[in-house]
């Protein structure tokens, strides 16, 4: 099997339980408030480029940094490549920053593929922020998201395939981002985390041993 059709096997197996479904790993709410308190000065806009109400702390990076001149695990790769000639891609940022590891518990709910990680942050957006619909074609990794303080349903709003869909906060999910997606904010100070994670053997055993519903 090529390894293209090798991905797209796994990640097929992980869609056929669903386009989103919850894991039985949480984001702890204290460990949350901790991040976003003591980093509250060190949050990034998210894709500079655009003019938007979002923005981002970086849980890995391509150094570990979470604010240098260069956080471009913070912009969108398909612009920022086409702009500086350059390749970066999901697996470019596997360097866990100091704000992932200040959620103790979290890392060790993800131990068992810690080294899968890629480029992960938690997103804050404020009333009127948005990220607009489209599909995240990366074929070698697929995203874990949790949604966090603030998105409440009247706040906060995500869009999977032109319907609404409605996540437990704190929880980590599945959610298939191939599918055309959007989310939107009412409230400032709405935050959720996005996880990318490699396609692999053992990233998607670890999907299926986690399943908040077996
Ligand atoms: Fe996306």
């Amino acid at each position: 099997m090529t390894e293209s059709a090798n991905l797209s096997s796994i990640y097929n197996n992980l869609i056929h339980l669903g386009d989103y479904y919850p894991l039985e790993i949480i984001i702890e709410k204290e460990e949350a408030d901790n991040a976003i308190n003591n980093f509250k000065e060190k949050w990034q806009p998210y894709n500079p480029r655009k003019e938007n109400k979002r923005f981002g702390l970086s849980l890995t990076s391509h150094d570990g940094s979470i604010d240098g001149p260069n956080q471009i695990d913070l912009d969108s790769l398909h612009e920022y490549n086409k702009l500086h000639n350059t390749s970066f891609e999901e697996d470019s940022f596997k360097t866990k920053t100091s704000v992932f590891k200040s959620f103790s518990k979290l890392q060790k709910d993800l131990e068992p593929i810690s080294q899968y990680i890629c480029r992960s942050h938690i997103i804050k957006l404020n009333a009127g922020g948005f990220f607009p619909p489209h599909r995240d074609l990366d074929p070698k990794t697929f995203r874990l998201i949790s949604l966090s303080n603030n998105c409440s349903i009247s706040n906060f709003v995500l869009l999977l395939n032109n319907q609404r869909i409605f996540l437990d906060q704190q929880h980590l999910y599945f959610l298939n981002t191939r599918v055309a997606h959007s989310v939107f904010s009412f409230e400032d100070d709405v935050f959720f985390f996005v996880f990318n994670i490699l396609v692999n053997i053992e990233t998607a055993s670890f999907v299926r041993s986690k399943l908040l519903e077996k």
